[in-house]
């Protein structure tokens, strides 16, 4: 991607890059031990590898996305931070091109939601980050949780991300897969970012939103940005905005065993669905 791609990416994910210091506080609450290599999933700018970088002192960050057009902005951001220990590869988060037990620490901020559209999804993921992690290694799960959203705006922003293209999944779904793929949950801890876009920006995001799934990935059928705003756009003015990412929650866990084969899951979950 030029010079200017990337510009117009800077432009709008200003109130992202920084998200009211949560990327950092999280990272501040994994257990340092010096010298590790840490993995992150989904890394889009890079944002979550730069801040493990920083406080982990780790020997290597690698971060991964699906999207060529953010590998090369978290390329950009690591050699505006002068990165030494961050690399970034364009990769499926479903197929690793790594050893087993190569990471000491897998993370994954906001980026579980792009990656995973239903519970079967989910579990294969959960699964992937077990074959890659050695015994006892860390998984840092950040995201939005549906039972978190208290304000009608904090609600609105969950349902315009589905609506665009989004899986969320509650609490319970996700200790529940962690559980069942190997992991004990150590911590869950919930942060706010303050985040309340006014309705022009809100505009703007929706925008973004929808232009980035063919920027990204090419996709010709995304939803037009035009008919979303149009659709939600008297219920955002009514609530004099809209509060995206206004609250994350956090997970640690440790691998505590191997998952197991991840199709069990698949059939019992889809007998789960109703016909
Ligand atoms: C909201 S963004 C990432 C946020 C980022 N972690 C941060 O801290 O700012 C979610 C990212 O997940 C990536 N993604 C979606 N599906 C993926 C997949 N199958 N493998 C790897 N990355 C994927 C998207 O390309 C996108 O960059």
């Amino acid at each position: 991607m030029g010079e200017r791609g990337l510009r117009v990416i800077r432009e709008f994910q200003s109130y992202y890059d920084d998200l009211n210091g949560v990327r950092r506080a999280i990272a501040h609450r994994i257990p340092v031990v010096p010298g590790q290599r840490w993995l992150d999933i989904g890394t889009g700018d890079g944002w979550f590898a730069l801040e493990i970088e920083q406080v982990l002192a780790p020997r290597v960050v690698v971060g991964i996305d699906l999207a060529r057009c953010e590998v090369e902005l978290a390329r950009q951001h690591a050699r505006d931070s002068s990165s030494r220990l961050s690399t970034f590869v364009q990769m499926d988060a479903y197929r690793l091109g790594f050893p087993s037990g190569i990471f000491d620490g897998v993370g994954t901020f906001l980026a579980l939601q792009d990656i995973c559209l239903d519970l079967p999804s989910m579990y294969r993921l959960f699964g992937e980050i077990n074959r890659v992690l050695r015994p006892g290694g860390w998984f840092v799960l950040a995201t939005t949780t549906p039972e978190d959203a208290e304000t009608p705006s904090q609600k609105l922003a969950l349902e315009i991300y589905q609506y665009i293209r989004a899986g969320f999944f509650t609490k319970t779904e996700i200790r529940e897969a962690l559980e069942r793929m190997g992991f004990q949950v150590e911590h869950l801890e919930f942060y706010p970012t303050g985040v309340n876009l006014d309705p022009e920006e809100a505009k703007a995001f929706i925008q973004f939103e929808c232009d980035w799934l063919e920027r990204a990935y090419g996709w010709r059928n995304k939803p037009d940005w035009r008919m979303v705003w149009a659709r939600f756009e008297p219920r955002i003015r009514a609530l004099g905005g809209l509060e995206v990412d206004a609250k994350v929650t956090f997970f640690l866990a440790r691998k505590v065993r191997m998952a197991n084969p991840v199709s069990e899951f698949i059939v019992e979950l889809s007998q789960e669905v109703p016909a």
